[in-house]
């Protein structure tokens, strides 16, 4: 962007702070216990003085209350759907099992309620929870729906840090919304309304001593590069999944659309001191919404061009420093928890993810649909097969001009590599969102521990909202070995010939009830071909493709719920 342009923007972008009135920052209220409410309905929201916008929230009109979740408890979750629509609500970065995990396959009809009930196995962070329709999430988040969950646990709970909510702990839910025409528009690129829990120019005051700020980016798209605007050094102590080993000083920290990051202030001693947490969007890198430019000069974003926010650096958030409370933390902690990462040289198989635009052309670089391996999200496709206990790499491999931030469900990971290279100290913890950069790749670790469902799907996908809603997302199931061998004892399954040559074969399955699907799947645990197979007690036809020659497991499951599997040779 040429300069005299940027400036001005940078003043367009600036301006309105020093108009800013005195908005109190709204803390969302708490939920705790082992029985929580939540309630998903429609409300009206003055982002703007004067003009009243259609939202969604839970129990109230926007956002939805903290959930304070303590590591160990059991929890009942009664989400009622209030809304005029199907919705879902996911608990996004919790590990539970795929039937509480509240995704697509799990939706709330309106006026019913859904019941979750899962023990919280996670490690102390911040979490989140909002609407995962198949193709409504990025509209049902945009409207509003969307909060924060805390997580505590004893290691936590050891050390000295600020846990006062609200006063010393301050949970920030950063997003930007489009309001064209008086409503929350999608897709316009011109979410051009900064707010921090709902607010537009809010302050907050923070005792001077030492605060914890949780962050959350729960924008549609747009990436965030905090920083402050007295240029004060933060110390980041905890990401996604969990708090790190020490904290990590920085000035700048990128926060992608789905990301959390905890950063410490040491305020002390600045009594009387404002400033502002910002976001220095001009730092951000070419392919990153949010940056100056998104692409490569031969094509432009809908909308991207006339977005002051894009490439300008502005306020999220003011504070300003007031006495201390005389009970809170004076000093930033040295240490924090053994994370214990997983050691790459225990991964079991490597699988590869690669991200393109269905057609190919420069607008398709920069705009989509974007696949994922070659095919779009289908909800009766289950894309990977996960033995349970796997240590498996994924690696995301794009080939598109966009920045993808990739959320897998069910697990936290470690980034092993970006690029090639090893993740900075602030990225080294706990994750469940990659940020995969443009004509770039990453590689993350992780174990599909506890929970097994060859039934239910987890999903994995981007968390740009626009994309994961028009088909970036995949499924995959975990399957429990074991428990399959224990069926197949007493069900065996027929399959004649073996190996294959012709493409076609006979399947039996004497003890079949019902019509039984069958999935073949491949030495990494693909699935390459699905069918449906019509009363499998008798012999039946199946016609496999020719994915190459080598073994294969073919899976079958029938209509009760049994599982059988056996190995296929398939030869060219
Ligand atoms: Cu935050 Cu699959 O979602
Ligand atoms: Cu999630
Ligand atoms: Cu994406």
């Amino acid at each position: 962007m040429p300069g005299i342009e940027h400036r001005l923007i940078h003043l367009f972008a600036i301006a309105p702070l020093a108009l800013w009135a005195q908005v109190p920052l709204p803390i969302p209220d708490t939920l705790s216990g082992s029985s929580i409410n939540l309630t998903v309905q429609e409300g009206t929201w003055e982002f703007h003085a004067g003009e009243m916008v259609n939202t969604y929230g839970y129990n109230g009109d926007l956002l939805g209350p903290t959930l304070l979740l303590e590591q160990g408890g059991t929890v009942t979750l009664n989400v009622t759907n209030a809304l005029p629509d199907l919705t879902t609500t996911h608990w996004h970065g919790l590990h539970v099992s795929a039937e509480n995990d509240g995704g697509p396959h799990s939706l709330i009809y309106p006026n019913t309620t859904w019941s979750p009930s899962f023990t919280v196995l996670d490690r102390a962070s911040t979490f989140w929870y909002h609407p995962h329709g198949h193709g409504l999430t990025d509209y049902q988040v945009s409207k509003g729906a969307a909060g924060m969950i805390i997580v505590r646990d004893a290691q936590e709970a050891a050390l000295d840090l600020p846990r006062t909510y609200g006063v010393d702990d301050i949970p920030l839910i950063l997003q930007t919304k489009a309001i064209v025409g008086g409503q929350i528009a999608l897709h316009t690129g011109l979410d051009s309304v900064v707010m921090v829990n709902g607010a537009r120019g809010a302050t907050k005051e923070l005792p001077a001593q030492v605060v914890r700020l949780r962050c959350l980016n729960g924008a549609s798209e747009r990436s965030f590069q905090l920083g402050f605007s007295n240029g004060m050094t933060f110390h980041v102590i905890g990401t996604d999944g969990g708090l790190l080993e020490t904290p990590t000083d920085l000035t700048r920290m990128r926060l992608m659309p789905g990301e959390r990051a905890e950063l410490l202030l040491h305020l002390t001693g600045m009594a009387g001191e404002n400033f502002q947490l910002m976001s220095y969007a001009s730092e951000l890198p070419n392919g990153i919404i949010g940056a100056a430019e998104v692409g490569n000069g031969m094509a432009t974003l809908d909308g991207y061009d006339q977005n002051a926010l894009n490439g300008s650096d502005y306020a999220l958030v003011s504070f300003s420093v007031g006495a201390p409370t005389g009970t809170g933390t004076t000093a930033l902690p040295t240490t924090l928890v053994p994370t214990n990462p997983i050691a790459e040289a225990d991964a079991d198989l490597t699988r590869t993810f690669t991200m393109e635009p269905q057609s190919m052309g420069p607008m398709e670089m920069i705009e989509g649909p974007f696949e994922i391996n070659g095919t779009l999200m289908d909800m009766d496709v289950i894309n990977e097969v996960v033995e349970l206990g796997a240590t498996e790499i994924w690696e995301f491999v794009n080939n598109t001009m966009v920045g993808h931030p990739i959320h897998i469900h069910d697990i936290q990971f470690n980034i092993l590599d970006r690029n090639g290279s090893p993740p900075e100290a602030w990225e080294s913890g706990w994750k469940d969102v990659v940020y995969v950069p443009p004509m770039g790749s990453a590689r993350v670790i992780t174990r599909f521990d506890d929970f097994a469902d060859p039934d239910m799907p987890y999903m994995y996908h981007c968390h740009l909202l626009m994309h994961e809603d028009e088909g970036m997302m995949g499924q995959f199931v975990v399957v429990d070995p074991n428990a399959i061998a224990e069926q197949e004892a007493t069900a065996p399954l027929q399959v004649w010939p073996n190996p294959i040559t012709s493409g076609t074969c006979t399947v039996r399955w004497p003890e079949a009830k019902g019509t039984a699907s069958a999935w073949l799947i491949d030495a990494m645990g693909r699935v390459v071909h699905e069918a449906s197979i019509a009363d499998a007690s008798e012999a039946r036809p199946l016609t496999l493709p020719t994915p190459g020659p080598g073994p294969y497991t073919l899976l079958l499951r029938d209509a009760s719920n049994q599982y059988t599997q056996t190995t296929v040779s398939i030869l060219p």
